[in-house]
């Protein structure tokens, strides 16, 4: 799909959010609203993405430093069709169609803005709006029909009582042919809100002859605008909903629905089951065959089969199948899990590679560490990895076995099959194969009173 730029509209105050973060910024399902907007743009591949910004530019330009779009900027909040007219600089030239999107409209699908995109050539229309039939029209511009064909868009502010009957709603994206620039420069701010309505350039276009078309969305959800935390919740349960619904078709057990939140780009695999209290975020791709049970946390992580979470905190890891995790496991960023391993009661692991098969059963913190295969982490066992300055690496061959209550002084390096006798502070490197008690001897005295 091609010849055709897109604007997004973003400079909007936002102000019915009640909140000092700007209102694009704000993250549905672990993902701010822009981004949304950007990605369902983005798939379309469209010749340029050109976004409006104004009220908390600074912030979602610093978000989307490396995104690619071409940002301009609205100084004045003076309305939609202002802030649309200031990039008129950029595609005043640009022969293609204009694609708009408001930023506050992000569950729209690409298929849906692909199907927009193209209707203007299909049906000779200068102007395409994206809409929908919906049950509590409240708030939304409305749809004024002439017969079958768009004759104009009335805000609720400014609608007559029977224009505020009409249940057919303006999304707020629309396709523009070349004619917008010249539309848009008549429009006029005699309105309930002294704004510059994009939404005025329908009527403008079809005065000078334009043909207006629109475009029914099939799901009224695509079109949802969120301007307060009431529609941002909402729009919050419609994607949970969703992601819930294609799991459990796909196979994954999910025990109680209403007591799990998993983002919608989380990937599970057959047969696992995720029970309540789970917490599912971004970034995390479960395989077949799992358990997620109890107030685990989990985000940025990839779990292999057969593997189980327990009431767990799991961050930015890679665990391999058939590995255990929990109860109360704090697996941070950098873990590698292999195979097998177990990580039990209040032990964290951070920046650990762990081979296949090797336990930390109990109260332990190795962090920057390789630890080998079929190794035996005792009770309580501390990497020591920060000297004041650096983060230092401990090492621990495969075979090995620290007693419990043993604390590694990184950097040190333990060889294979080494046994580490419990309550060891090691300081040194160990050779292979060796025994190592590096701790007072116990003395036992008489007492003197
Ligand atoms: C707008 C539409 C309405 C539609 C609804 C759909 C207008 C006049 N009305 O109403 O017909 O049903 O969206 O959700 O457009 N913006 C700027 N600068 C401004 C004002 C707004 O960039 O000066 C941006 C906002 O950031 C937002 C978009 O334009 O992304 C729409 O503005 P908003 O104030 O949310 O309009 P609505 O009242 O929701
Ligand atoms: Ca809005």
């Amino acid at each position: 799909m091609k010849n055709f730029s897109a604007v997004i509209l973003a400079a909007g105050a936002g102000t019915r959010m009640k909140s000092s973060l700007p209102k694009v910024m704000h993250k549905l399902s672990g993902k701010p609203l822009i981004k949304w907007v950007i990605d369902s743009v983005s798939a379309l591949k469209p010749d340029g993405i050109i976004l409006v910004l104004g009220c908390g530019a600074e912030a979602v330009e610093k978000y989307l430093s490396e995104s690619g779009v071409k940002i301009v900027y609205q100084k004045e909040q003076l309305g939609s069709g202002h802030a649309l007219m200031q990039a008129e600089k950029v595609l005043k030239n640009y022969a293609g169609d204009v694609l708009v999107v408001s930023a506050d409209v992000p569950l729209v699908k690409s298929s849906t803005l692909s199907s927009l995109a193209g209707n203007n050539k299909k049906t000779g229309a200068s102007v395409t709006v994206l809409a929908a039939k919906v049950e509590n029209p409240f708030g939304y511009g409305r749809i004024v029909r002439n017969g079958v064909f768009l004759e104009k868009i009335v805000e609720e502010k400014d609608a007559a009582p029977a224009e505020k009957r009409i249940k057919e709603i303006n999304s707020g994206i629309y396709c523009f042919d070349k004619n917008l620039w010249k539309a848009l420069s008549k429009v006029k701010t005699d309105n309930a809100k002294k704004e510059c309505y994009i939404t005025d350039t329908v009527a403008i276009l079809k005065e000078s002859g334009r043909k207006a078309s629109l475009v029914m969305v099939k799901d009224n959800y695509e079109v949802r605008g969120i301007n307060n935390k009431a529609e941002l919740s909402q729009a919050e349960s419609i994607l949970k909903d969703r992601k819930i619904k294609e799991l459990l078709s796909s196979g994954v057990s999910i025990v109680d629905a209403d007591n799990v939140y998993i983002s919608y780009d989380a990937k599970i695999g057959v047969d696992t089951v995720v029970y309540p209290g789970a917490f599912i975020d971004t970034g995390v791709s479960i395989g077949k065959n799992c358990i997620i049970k109890g107030a685990s946390y989990i985000s940025n992580s990839k779990i292999g089969d057969e593997s189980v979470v327990l009431y767990s905190y799991i961050e930015g890891a890679v665990i391999d199948k058939k590995v255990k995790v929990g109860p109360f496991s704090h697996i941070r960023e950098g873990s590698v899990l292999r195979e097998n391993v177990r990580i039990g009661n209040f032990s964290e692991t951070k920046k650990a590679i762990i081979a296949k098969n090797s336990k930390v059963n109990h109260l332990s913190y190795i962090g920057d560490a390789l630890v080998g295969e079929n190794v035996n982490i005792g009770a309580g066992t501390i990497t020591c990895n920060y000297d004041g300055a650096k983060k230092r690496q401990t090492i621990i061959g495969s075979e090995s076995f620290v007693g419990s209550n043993v604390n590694f002084v990184a950097p040190v390096k333990i060889g294979r099959g080494v046994l580490v006798a419990a309550g060891s502070t090691v300081t040194h490197n160990v050779e292979s194969g060796k025994l190592v008690i590096a701790r007072a001897r116990q003395e036992v005295k008489r007492r003197k009173n």
